[in-house]
């Protein structure tokens, strides 16, 4: 018995009336809130009570009794178990409504913000447009945890992957079959410049394991280097992805964007929402292996670069050399520690955190070298509304404009551009 009235296992058949910030569908059940994942607004649905909180509840769908008109064929045979993605089952349309909605509660709610979201920019393809896939593994089954759980679903096709990772993945499907293994995780990596691959192997026995390289090296047509336990043990450590004209190398610990074309639509759109000019000095904080900073240099008289990766400075170092740019410096080093020791007059930021936002004291010095725009690009529309929050007393909030870089998923991109709010005379 749980504290509320409602118990475990028990079935109920309910009205969806919301869909919630991660995509499950929302009911009541004696006026508790029950969340279950991958049912639709306005279904009517049969499901079983699997947890119970103190505030609310969960529950496993059994069946839908009265479909929405939303409601489109997930084509994947592991859906109902995978954690891989959960918006399979609603039309991409409506997808894009959903993602919307989600950004404008965030900045609604948390940010308190009174700005309306912009209408979302779509992927330019809706499956097949993953350039990076990390994988479980358990002795001869690779895939993902389910959804909510560790337990791993075998998969042979994922269908957010580009093809080249979905093809590499058979190839190891087939070894792991055949040979014992030590492996926990392989990460796939294709890059675009030159259609290879990058496998990124972790072992709890890397001498056992020695064996998949060899035989990776054979039968994968494409690959260009394999990383074993963090030490790169074929080819030299790194593939290379073409983005907004530049050419960029990528470690296999270096972020990069996995939507590639839709990168290149989110970089234009965040860069002539700047209004870059060629006086204007850049702050690029959270650079990566140097992407925004390499793209924006042409537009400005200088760009400074802060990442905390040493592999990712050494890939932005690189690829500020094989693209000619000499108006780029990288620092290597936390964002909050070394955006205090910038000498110069900052005129944009960009900033672009990973999922838990920036630290609060970041803002503090961001608000304190108050350049005249902020162009703030985040994975997560509730950090980036709280981090909103701490900057509208000086930034006026000018557009949020999301971007959908994870088809088929509740997740969601944004680029925010806030200008520094003009003194009343
Ligand atoms: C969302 S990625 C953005 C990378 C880059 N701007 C791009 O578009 O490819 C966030 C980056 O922040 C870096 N990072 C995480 N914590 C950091 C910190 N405290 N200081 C500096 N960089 C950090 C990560 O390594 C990652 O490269």
């Amino acid at each position: 018995m749980g504290l509320i009235s409602i118990n475990i296992d028990e079935i109920y058949e309910e009205k969806i009336i919301a869909l919630e910030n991660e995509g499950s569908g929302v009911c009541k059940v004696k006026g508790i809130t029950v969340f279950i994942p991958k049912t639709l607004i306005g279904e009517e649905v049969r499901f079983r009570i699997t947890e119970i909180k103190k505030n609310f509840a969960r529950g496993k769908l059994i069946k839908i009794l009265k479909p929405s008109k939303e409601r489109t064929e997930s084509l994947c045979p592991y859906y109902e178990e995978c954690g891989g993605c959960d918006l399979r089952h609603q039309s991409d349309n409506k997808n894009l409504e959903f993602k919307c909605q989600k950004v404008q509660n965030a900045v609604t709610r948390i940010g308190k913000i009174n700005s309306k979201v912009s209408e979302i920019i779509p992927s330019f393809k809706n499956e097949n447009y993953r350039n990076k896939a990390s994988f479980k593994v358990e002795e001869d089954r690779i895939g993902f945890y389910g959804s909510g759980t560790y337990q791993l679903v075998d998969i042979s096709y994922c269908r957010l992957l580009e093809d080249e990772i979905n093809d590499a993945l058979s190839i190891i499907r087939n070894y792991i079959k055949e040979h014992k293994n030590n492996i926990k995780a392989i990460t796939i990596k294709h890059g675009n410049a030159m259609n290879d691959l990058l496998i990124d192997i972790y072992s709890i026995n890397d001498k056992q394991d020695e064996k998949i390289v060899e035989y990776l090296k054979t039968k994968v047509p494409n690959l260009k280097t394999i990383v074993l336990n963090g030490r790169t043990v074929y080819g030299n450590g790194y593939i290379s992805q073409i983005s907004n004209g530049l050419m960029f190398n990528c470690s296999f610990d270096s972020f990069f964007q996995v939507n590639p074309v839709t990168t290149e639509k989110l970089y234009k759109t965040a860069i002539k929402e700047a209004k870059l000019s060629k006086d204007d000095v850049v702050l690029d904080l959270y650079s990566g292996t140097g992407t925004i900073s390499c793209i924006v240099s042409k537009y400005v008289k200088k760009v400074i670069g802060i990442e905390i990766v040493k592999d990712a400075v050494l890939d932005a170092n690189c690829n500020k050399m094989i693209n000619n740019i000499s108006n780029v410096n990288f620092i290597c080093g936390d964002a909050t520690l070394e955006i205090n020791k910038i000498k110069e007059k900052i005129d944009i930021i960009f900033v672009d955190p990973p999922r838990k936002g920036v630290d609060r004291k970041a803002i503090a010095v961001m608000k304190k070298i108050a350049p005249k725009k902020i162009i703030y690009i985040s994975c997560n529309p509730v950090t980036m509304a709280r981090d909103l929050g701490y900057l509208k007393d000086l930034y006026d909030i000018k557009k949020i404009i999301p971007v959908d870089m994870f088809p088929k998923t509740n997740h969601v991109e944004c680029i925010s551009v806030l200008e520094f709010k003009r003194k009343e005379n």
